[in-house]
């Protein structure tokens, strides 16, 4: 990316590892976040948020190991959130530290509901304490994020100064969070730009955004956003994160690709350019999904965008007619483009230890030989008793293994 506020494609950075965590009950281990790491990696997003280290030594850990194990050359940018303070500042350094390529995410509130009610700072302190942190965090890490959160609520005469501010302090990205889901599609549209005509030097970062989907508009913002500037977007695998989570990756990368002639002018190009806008690549999306799922418990509704059961199910007689005849009378991509119906092979009492490590890897499961041994001896005990092995046997074979090391 030579220049930072028109990259050649669309920044994915996946907060599943961090504010998807943050969805009640998603807590993960140090080794289900591991795993969950190495498949988003495969699935190609450029920045995996993997955690807030001072929130806990577990989370520091995680974060550590994954910069470590997945932050090798050539694979994503390892990110650690960080409040605005010196002491969250210096864990998410440690953290982040192996990656070959660290970030450091820090953020203070900016909304006066936010100083007056919980920051208790006035508008004056945070303009002193934002580009301090924002240097501060730079003496760690070439590569620092800047957050105003509840930017969605905050007065944008008071952000532009402090954008500015922090961009001058070092900030290489400047992520606008919609905090609590309040924004309209257009409203965020136009914050994107008011930002991108206001601040001076905002150039010389990239503009990112954050949305929550309290109002369920988050995916839509986020497409406003992008014709208006936001070159960086932060989402989380089946939309989970705090109360009603965050905009859903799959859903974003899905809509810029299928109407990718709509969005190409945006990035400058022609609009039958063929170039892909993220560097997702998408037929990894359907086995994320599942592996997120099973990890953190958390369901993914029936009908669900791209990811549901029923997202490419036809039920009534004439759906199922015209598909049929032919297959764009009701579906707008194809089902295989998000990796599903790719492989037909079914498992059972008869399938040796190969078919068994190939539907694993399929499934985004790579596990070493030892534990790969412990769930082949499990899954020959259930191929005993069922005909046929389901993905979501294996899936929850291969959870019990991870969750038992
Ligand atoms: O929603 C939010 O404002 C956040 C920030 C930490 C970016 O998650
Ligand atoms: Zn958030």
């Amino acid at each position: 990316m030579n220049n930072p506020s028109h990259p050649e494609r669309i920044i994915i950075f996946d907060t599943t590892l961090r504010d998807g965590e943050q969805s009640p009950g998603a807590t993960l281990n140090v080794d289900e976040k591991l795993a969950i790491a190495r498949q988003l990696a495969r699935l190609g997003v450029d920045v995996i948020e993997a955690g807030f280290p001072f929130a806990s030594p577990g989370d520091a850990e995680a974060v550590q190991t994954i910069a470590e194990q997945v932050g090798i050359e050539d694979g994503p940018t390892i990110c650690g959130l960080a409040r605005a303070t010196r002491q969250d500042i210096e864990a998410a350094a440690r953290a982040v530290r192996p990656a070959a390529k660290p970030r450091i995410h820090t953020f203070i509130a900016t909304s006066d509901i936010h100083l007056k009610h919980k920051l208790r700072k006035t508008r004056e302190e945070v303009l002193e304490i934002a580009p301090e942190m924002v240097a501060y965090a730079r003496s760690f890490v070439d590569d620092v994020e800047f957050s105003p959160e509840d930017a969605g609520r905050s007065d944008p005469e008071f952000l532009y100064p402090l954008l500015e501010r922090a961009i001058a302090a070092g900030a290489t990205t400047i992520n606008i969070p919609d905090t609590v889901g309040y924004l309209t599609p257009k409203e965020f549209g136009e914050l994107i730009r008011g930002i991108k005509e206001n601040v001076s030097n905002i150039d010389q970062a990239t503009i990112s955004v954050h949305g929550h989907n309290d109002l369920g508009l988050a995916v839509a913002n986020f497409l406003e956003a992008v014709k208006n500037g936001a070159r960086q977007l932060e989402c989380t695998i089946n939309g989970i994160g705090e109360r009603a989570g965050n905009a859903a990756l799959e859903e974003l990368v899905m809509a810029l690709h299928v109407r990718r002639s709509f969005y190409n002018p945006y990035l400058g190009r022609a609009p039958e350019s063929d170039e892909p806008l993220t560097n997702i690549d998408t037929r990894q999306i359907y086995k994320t999904s599942r592996m997120v799922s099973n990890l953190t418990g958390m369901l993914v509704q029936p009908n669900k965008a791209i990811v549901g059961a029923n997202a490419f199910a036809h039920e009534s007689g004439i759906h199922q007619d015209g598909v049929l005849k032919h297959r764009l009378t009701y579906e707008i991509m194809d089902a295989q483009s998000i990796g599903l119906n790719d492989n037909q092979i079914v498992l059972g009492k008869h399938s040796g230890r190969n078919a068994f490590r190939t539907r694993l890897r399929e499934l985004g499961y790579e596990l070493g030989d030892q534990d790969l041994n412990k769930a082949f001896l499990r899954f020959k005990e259930l191929a005993d008793k069922k005909k046929e092995v389901s993905d979501w046997d294996l899936e929850a074979i291969v959870n019990d293994e991870i969750q038992q090391v």
